[in-house]
Formats: structure tokens, C-alpha cells, sequence
């Protein structure tokens, strides 16, 4: 097992230091008094991130290369079929099924999965394995104190430039857990169909606010951008809205 504190990751972190400086020092933009300390706690953040992974990198790296790189069931980058290669199904009913199986490609995959897990655990990879290191959603779903989501997931995907089992780690202002009653793993795509139109389930939306949810939602489209590493969800976000829409349109019957 590699220290902590070896010479690959002093590199690191020094190397992390010069690529990140313009991207990720949003402090630089705040002269004046609050500069210095902005750009301190953001070294802080920087150096404790670049200790945490060399850490985990040192206790799983065989066991996480050998889960991750495109390895397991997703079956390429576009893979999603727009609503008119649906069109051919008379009956409106059965069109309405096919066209939601077409969007629980996106639904299902890990991408999303990841976040929308039965436990008060998020899932990583390809795999859906437990997220590495232990973290639990508390009440919102962002962590808890002393561990909290954005201890590690800035509010962008922030690349490696060590080389790690993965090459980045991914970020975005709102990054949390999906609520409980929003959990999709270990069901089947009728019960997250059921789920995904209940108001009750979904966050209090009718079908119009789920279509435009869909369609538009920034956290959303994180899944076909997720960062260096990680295969993006199948097709595109409005391709993923376009099904959702004629899914609706279709009296939204669920498989
Ligand atoms: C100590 C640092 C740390 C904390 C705290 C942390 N994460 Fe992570 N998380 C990571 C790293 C590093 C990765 C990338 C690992 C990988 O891709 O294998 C990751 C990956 C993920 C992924 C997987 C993305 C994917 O599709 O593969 C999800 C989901 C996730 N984290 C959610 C959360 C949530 C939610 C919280 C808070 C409740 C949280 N994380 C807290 C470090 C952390
Ligand atoms: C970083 C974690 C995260 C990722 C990744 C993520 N979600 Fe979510 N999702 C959430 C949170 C948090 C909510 C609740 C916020 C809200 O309702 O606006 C949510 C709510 C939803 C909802 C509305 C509620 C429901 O269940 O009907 C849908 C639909 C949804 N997500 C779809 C997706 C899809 C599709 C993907 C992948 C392309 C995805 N999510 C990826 C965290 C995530």
C-alpha cells in the first residue's frame, strides 16, 4: 500500500494546484478582503479531496479498476430512440408502454440509479457498488454534518489529474440524494413507472412539471455529463424529455 503522503501525491497535489487554479479558485474573482481567505478554504478543500482519494486509491485500487473502466452493461453512448421509431404501435395504450421502456434506458441507468438508491447510502460505478468512502443522505439527502456531500463533490465535475481508478469526481451545486420515496433501486420499471407519475412519490409534480422536469432539470442533466471516466446515460437529455412527452401524450401507461 502507497503512504499518503508519498512522493506521487506531493506531485499531485502540486500539479492539481496549477491545473485547477482558473477553473476551480472561484475566489479569484472576489478582490478585497475576502480574496485570500476564499482561496485558502479552496486550497483547504483541494488538498483534503486530493488526500482522501490518494487514500481510497491506496486501499481499492485493484478492486475498483477492475469494476469500472465501460466495463459492465451499458451498451454504448447513444442507444435511445427517439418517440417516431415508435410510431408504427396502433394501440395507443401499448405505444405509451414502449415509448417509457425506451426512457427507463436513461431512467435505469447508473447514472441515475446512483442517486436514487433504497438505502440511506449512495451507489458509485458502473456496478452500482456502495459508495466508497461510507456517507449517509441525513436529512436532505446532501449528508450529514462532519460529512457532508459537498466535503467532496464541488458544484462541478472536478478532473483528476492523478491517475486513479476513476478520473473524476462528480460535481454540481445541488449534488444529494434523490428522497426515499423517490428510490428506484431493486425495482422494476412498472413500479418506477407507478412511482415517477405518483405526486405523492414524485416530489408533488402533475405530468406537465415532470415532462418539463425532464426536459430541463440541471441536476438531470448531469447524467450526460458526468465527468472524466464515466460513461454518460444513453442519447440526450432532450431526447430523454422528447419519450417522457409522448410517453404522457400517450395517456402514460406504464409498462
Ligand atoms: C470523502 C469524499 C466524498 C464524500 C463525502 C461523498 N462522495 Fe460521492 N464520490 C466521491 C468520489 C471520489 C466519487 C467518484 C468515485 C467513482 O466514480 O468511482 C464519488 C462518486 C459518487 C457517486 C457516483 C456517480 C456515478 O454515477 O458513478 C454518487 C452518486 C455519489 N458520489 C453521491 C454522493 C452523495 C449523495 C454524497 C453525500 C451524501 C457523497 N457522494 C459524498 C467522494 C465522496
Ligand atoms: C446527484 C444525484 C442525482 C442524480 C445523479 C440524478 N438524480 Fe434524479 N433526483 C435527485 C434529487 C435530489 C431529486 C429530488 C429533487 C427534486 O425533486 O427536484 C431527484 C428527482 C428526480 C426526478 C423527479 C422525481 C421522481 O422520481 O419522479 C426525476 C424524474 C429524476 N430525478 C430523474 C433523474 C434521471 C433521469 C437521472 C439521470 C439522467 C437522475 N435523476 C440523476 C438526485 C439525482
Amino acid at each position: 500500500m502507497r503512504g499518503i503522503d508519498g512522493p506521487a501525491l506531493r506531485r499531485a497535489s502540486k500539479e492539481s494546484d496549477l491545473f485547477t487554479e482558473p477553473s476551480f479558485s472561484r475566489g479569484v474573482h472576489f478582490k478585497g478582503r475576502h480574496g485570500p481567505f476564499f482561496q485558502a478554504s479552496h486550497k483547504r478543500r483541494e488538498r483534503y479531496i486530493m488526500r482522501t482519494l490518494a487514500l481510497l486509491t491506496s486501499l481499492s485500487c485493484a478492486a475498483v479498476l477492475a469494476s469500472v473502466p465501460g466495463s459492465a452493461q451499458i451498451s454504448g453512448g447513444s442507444g435511445l430512440q427517439s418517440p417516431s421509431a415508435f410510431a408504427s404501435i396502433a394501440d395507443p395504450a401499448a405505444r405509451s408502454r414502449a415509448l417509457f421502456t425506451e426512457a427507463a434506458k436513461v431512467i435505469m441507468n447508473p447514472r441515475c440509479m446512483n442517486c436514487h438508491p433504497a438505502s440511506d447510502r449512495p451507489t458509485q460505478g458502473n456496478d452500482m457498488h456502495q459508495h466508497s468512502p461510507p456517507v449517509t443522505r441525513g436529512n436532505n439527502g446532501t449528508g450529514v454534518a462532519g460529512n457532508t456531500c459537498s466535503a467532496c463533490h464541488t458544484d462541478r465535475n472536478f478532473t483528476l489529474v492523478e491517475r486513479s481508478s476513476y478520473g473524476s469526481i462528480p460535481g454540481h451545486p445541488r449534488w444529494g440524494l434523490a428522497p426515499i420515496e423517490m428510490a428506484w433501486e431493486g425495482k422494476s420499471i412498472g413500479q418506477i413507472c407507478l412511482q415517477i407519475k405518483d405526486p405523492n412519490r414524485n416530489g408533488g409534480r402533475n405530468l406537465a412539471l415532470l415532462t418539463e422536469h425532464a426536459a430541463s432539470d440541471d441536476l438531470i442533466a448531469w447524467g450526460w455529463a458526468p465527468g472524466a471516466g464515466r460513461d454518460p446515460a444513453p442519447g440526450t437529455q432532450e431526447l430523454f424529455g422528447q419519450l417522457i412527452k409522448a410517453w404522457i401524450d400517450t395517456g402514460a401507461q406504464c409498462p
